[in-house]
């Protein structure tokens, strides 16, 4: 029986095309700045996003925390959203390590937060206060259903920040799969941010990697925190190999996880006893409601484990999480919902 792990886009395993180059790599002292395939993923990697230099990371996590580090000193303000990855999801880092105070505002049910929030959540200048220093977006928004930030809206809050003397950090660890969706060059979601992280480690299939992007200026004081975090890493190119790989060649087929993902929903849809608003799916990412009262999460989440289908119950008591990612097929869709029919019918 085949596992279909519906759990995350994080547990794709490495095409054989990126175990090749792996196996392939030259390999050098990256902290010396000698690993050939890390300085060429790293320039391949800026000049995909737009920006002038780039920097390998172990994890988005690492990555998010090497900008906010590289950004703000000690007792400095950002803002971000309640439900931003961030936020919920990386140990505070930003706090422990960086003394760096996080503002939540409220991410609207798209993803997006409010611009007048946003505004009202910047200090004024009184003593009392932190100073505001950066504001933080995800795109794609994990806990906002996958949503896509359009570029319109990042350059409404990009202007804003400008206008009040602030810097923009982009958490795009599924920063591709927005720009697929969007049917726009990723470099229009990235023009108007100060800093963008991506994964290299989700949809795009490599086994281990972030990348964070910006001005040089940022990259060099950026590469002095992750030497702090213990992120400088030796023979790098070993991974970043696969990262090559993931960025030349994984990010077209993106649209195959978010069509996997519109007919899951749409078959989740017709499946009484389950809740879903099709008006969100947009990328690989949904969520669902148990509603039937025949059967407990736990049960419903055993039975699917046993007919080989792992889900995760995530955002509410009664809430699932669904990914799509290379190596779901669209015949395991219709293998999924099959099953899912039958533990709610047989309940
Ligand atoms: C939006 C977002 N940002 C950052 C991360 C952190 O990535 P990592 O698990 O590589 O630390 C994740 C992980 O799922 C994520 O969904």
């Amino acid at each position: 029986m085949k596992s279909i792990d519906l759990r995350s886009d994080t547990v794709t395993l490495p095409t054989s095309e990126m175990r090749e180059a792996i196996y392939q790599a030259e390999l050098g002292d990256d902290v010396f700045g000698e690993d050939p395939t890390i300085n060429r993923f790293e320039k391949m990697a800026a000049e995909r996003v737009g920006k002038e230099a780039a920097l390998f990371v172990a994890s988005g996590t690492m990555g998010n925390l090497v900008c906010s580090l590289t950004h703000c000193a000690r007792g400095e303000e950002v803002i971000l959203g309640d439900k931003s990855h961030m936020f919920l999801n990386e140990a505070g880092g930003m706090s422990t390590l960086g003394g760096i105070h996080p503002h939540i505002v409220a991410n609207q049910p798209d993803g997006t937060i409010r611009l007048e929030d946003i505004e009202g959540a910047i200090r004024g200048s009184n003593v009392h206060y932190p100073r505001t220093r950066l504001i933080c977006l995800e795109n794609t928004h994990n806990s906002c259903n996958g949503a896509a930030l359009p570029a319109v809206y990042i350059e409404s809050v990009s202007a804003l920040a400008k206008r009040h003397g602030l810097l923009l950090h982009l958490d795009g660890a599924r920063i591709f799969n927005a720009a697929v969706a969007l049917e726009v060059d990723v470099k229009e979601l990235t023009r108007n941010v100060d800093s963008v992280s991506f994964c290299l480690s989700k949809g795009l299939s490599a086994p281990v990697g972030s990348v964070v992007c910006g001005s040089s200026e940022f990259i060099a004081e950026a590469r002095r925190s992750r030497k702090v975090l213990g992120g400088g890493m030796r023979q790098a190119g070993i991974i970043a190999a696969a990262g090559i790989v993931a960025v030349e060649r994984m990010v077209e087929r993106l649209k195959e996880d978010h069509a996997n993902v519109r007919r899951l929903a749409e078959g989740i849809d017709k499946i009484e006893g389950l809740s879903i608003d099709l008006a969100v799916v947009q990328t690989n990412i949904i969520y669902f409601e148990l509603v039937s009262e025949k059967v407990d999460v736990q049960t419903f989440l055993t039975q699917l484990g046993e007919k080989g289908i792992k889900l995760l119950r995530l955002g509410g008591p009664r809430r699932f999480r669904v990914v799509t990612h290379y190596g779901i097929e669209a015949e395991d869709i219709e293998i999924s919902l099959k099953a899912m029919r039958e533990v709610l019918e047989e309940s």
